[in-house]
């Protein structure tokens, strides 16, 4: 039953029409738990809240299906805003993006041009930008962005996802560029034959990821909200020796708040990752494919 919810709700999130229905509406049967508003203005003052929490943040301007340049140069715009409003509200907070909001389905040359504006106006703020990972289709693609990006940026970081096979060799070509990664777990759905289908081997192959990132140097941000995963980081940086500043705690905006609070607490230093934007529906499928749980919230929201 949660495989067949999983693969409904993994599949919904790809589903344009949907998204295009969702996106007249409104925030809805529940997003609003995830998603920290439709506007900048929104996305912001949660970013304060966060920040007056002890907790810094990573804002990304939620944008799925960008098929023409147009819309392309309009998300490039709305990230390029999004810099300029981190700056000027002086709030601690990152930008996340993703490659295909940029329009990568267009051209890589189309996307890498919009990545240079961001990153140039990010530089002149100061400001870190990551780019997220999507499914499979788009991952080669996006680290030949990135390796080409970090030749001239060191203010550009990337996703890794655990569940995939190539993600090892993935870690250790990306030694030499001292890469600012992000760990995941993956959350697409994704063919047996280029991912781990048991959660076991996924947990097993992030715990390894985790290691040998660190071990090389790098910065390793964590992102999980699985507590064995995050035990397993705390020990290790104990018996590595690994400094407060290689590495810190991710989660996403809405999810395992006391668990945050405590890690704040324990000193550690966690990053809570805030979309924000009327095209919400793709993303919150996501989450609700992570834990199908989550559909009483949906289901809450709709007897309200
Ligand atoms: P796991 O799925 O094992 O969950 C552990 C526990 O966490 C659950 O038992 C539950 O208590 C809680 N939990 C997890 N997900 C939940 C949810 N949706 N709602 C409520 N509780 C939940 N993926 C990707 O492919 N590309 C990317 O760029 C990113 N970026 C990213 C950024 C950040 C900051 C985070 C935290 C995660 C991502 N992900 C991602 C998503 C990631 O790949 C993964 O799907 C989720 O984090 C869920 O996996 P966990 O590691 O939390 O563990």
């Amino acid at each position: 039953m949660e495989v067949l919810m999983r693969t409904m709700f993994q599949s919904l999130g790809k589903n344009h029409s949907m998204n295009k229905l969702a996106k007249r509406y409104g925030l809805r049967m529940g997003a609003a738990r995830f998603v920290a508003g439709d506007s900048i203005e929104s996305a912001i003052n949660t970013c304060r809240e966060l920040n007056a929490a002890g907790k810094v943040a990573t804002l990304d301007h939620l944008g799925e299906f960008v098929y023409t340049k147009e819309e392309a140069a309009e998300s490039t715009d709305m990230c390029v805003q999004t810099l300029h409003a981190i700056a000027h509200s002086n709030v601690n907070s990152n930008l996340s993006l993703k490659m295909t909001s940029l329009g990568l389905d267009i051209s890589k040359e189309l996307c890498m041009d919009n990545m240079r504006k961001i990153l140039e106006v990010a530089k002149m703020h100061g400001i870190f930008v990551r780019i997220d990972m999507e499914d499979y289709a788009h991952c080669q693609q996006s680290l030949d962005i990135y390796k080409e990006l970090r030749k001239d940026y060191d203010n550009v970081g990337i996703v890794i996802q655990a569940y995939l096979y190539r993600t090892q060799q993935d870690i250790k070509d990306l030694n030499q560029y001292q890469a600012n990664l992000r760990l995941v777990k993956g959350a697409y759905k994704e063919s047996p034959e280029v991912a781990f289908p048991a959660k076991k081997d996924v947990d097993e192959n992030l715990k390894e990821i985790i290691k040998m990132h660190l071990e090389n140097g790098n910065y390793t941000a964590v992102a999980s909200h699985d507590e064995a995963m995050i035990d397993y980081t705390k020990e290790l940086v104990k018996k590595l020796n690994i400094p407060k500043d290689q590495f810190e705690f991710q989660m996403l905006y809405g999810i395992c708040v006391d668990l945050q609070d405590k890690l704040i607490k324990e000193g550690y230093k966690v990053r809570v990752y805030v979309p924000y934007g009327v095209d919400w529906f793709g993303y919150f499928m996501r989450r609700l494919a992570e834990r199908p749980a989550n559909v009483w919230f949906v289901l809450k929201n709709f007897v309200k």
